[in-house]
């Protein structure tokens, strides 16, 4: 019988969905932000890429939640990581999810306490307000910091996925998620 949950032996179809989903939007998301580093003010490709920064990062923090609930109800049937280097992998896993929460969350902090207010698809998340709430900033000047070290996090487990585990030990890890 075809199951959606994951199980031992490989992921199932909803965490490879959510997996290899976000990580497509994931890509497109560092691509905004690459823009906004990288390129001048009133450059067009820029405009273009950073219009939808704050639309994806909300839809990516809604994403990672729900991701994480579905991650937990499969706790028990995943496959597992065994031994010094299955643990190493879970420590960055928790830091990779840390991040995905983290980076947004600092951003919409600083939006529901600030004075220019959140709509995301039409619907007003924080009306603007006419005073800004200080504090509700500070945590927001670590966002750029933050997201980059996720794109280092990111880059290295791709590397341990495809370099590490795929070509070098041969270890089916990539399958249970892509095979
Ligand atoms: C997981 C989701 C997100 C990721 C990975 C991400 C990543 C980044 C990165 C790496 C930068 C630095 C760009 C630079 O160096 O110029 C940045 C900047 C920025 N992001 Fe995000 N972001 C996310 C979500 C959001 C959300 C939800 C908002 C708004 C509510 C937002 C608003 C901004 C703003 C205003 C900047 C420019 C100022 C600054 O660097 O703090 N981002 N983002
Ligand atoms: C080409 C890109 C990617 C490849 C080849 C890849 C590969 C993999 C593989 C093989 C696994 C299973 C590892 C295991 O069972 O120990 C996995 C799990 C995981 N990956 Fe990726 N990955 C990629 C992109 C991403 C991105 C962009 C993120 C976002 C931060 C991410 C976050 C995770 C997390 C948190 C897990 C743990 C399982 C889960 O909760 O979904 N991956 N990845």
């Amino acid at each position: 019988m075809t199951t959606y949950k994951d199980t031992p032996e490989r992921y199932g179809p909803i965490t490879r969905f959510l997996h290899w989903g976000m990580a497509v939007l994931f890509a497109a998301q560092f691509a905004s932000a690459a823009a906004h580093w990288a390129l001048p003010r009133e450059n067009a490709l820029r405009e273009t890429l950073w219009s939808y920064h704050v639309t994806l990062g909300v839809t990516l923090f809604i994403l990672v939640f729900l991701r994480g609930i579905w991650g937990l109800l499969n706790i028990p049937s995943r496959p597992p990581h065994s031994g010094a280097m299955g643990q190493a992998a879970v420590a960055g896993h928790v830091a990779l999810y840390a991040l995905m929460i983290l980076v947004p969350s600092v951003r919409l902090l600083a939006a529901a306490g600030g004075e220019r207010g959140l709509t995301y698809l039409g619907l007003t998340i924080f009306p603007p307000r006419e005073t800004e709430i200080a504090w509700t900033q500070v945590p927001a000047e670590w966002h750029g910091e933050m997201g980059w070290i996720l794109a280092l996090l990111i880059l290295g487990h791709i590397a341990m996925a495809t370099i590490w585990h795929h070509l070098i030990n041969r270890d089916g890890v990539l399958k249970r998620m892509a095979g």
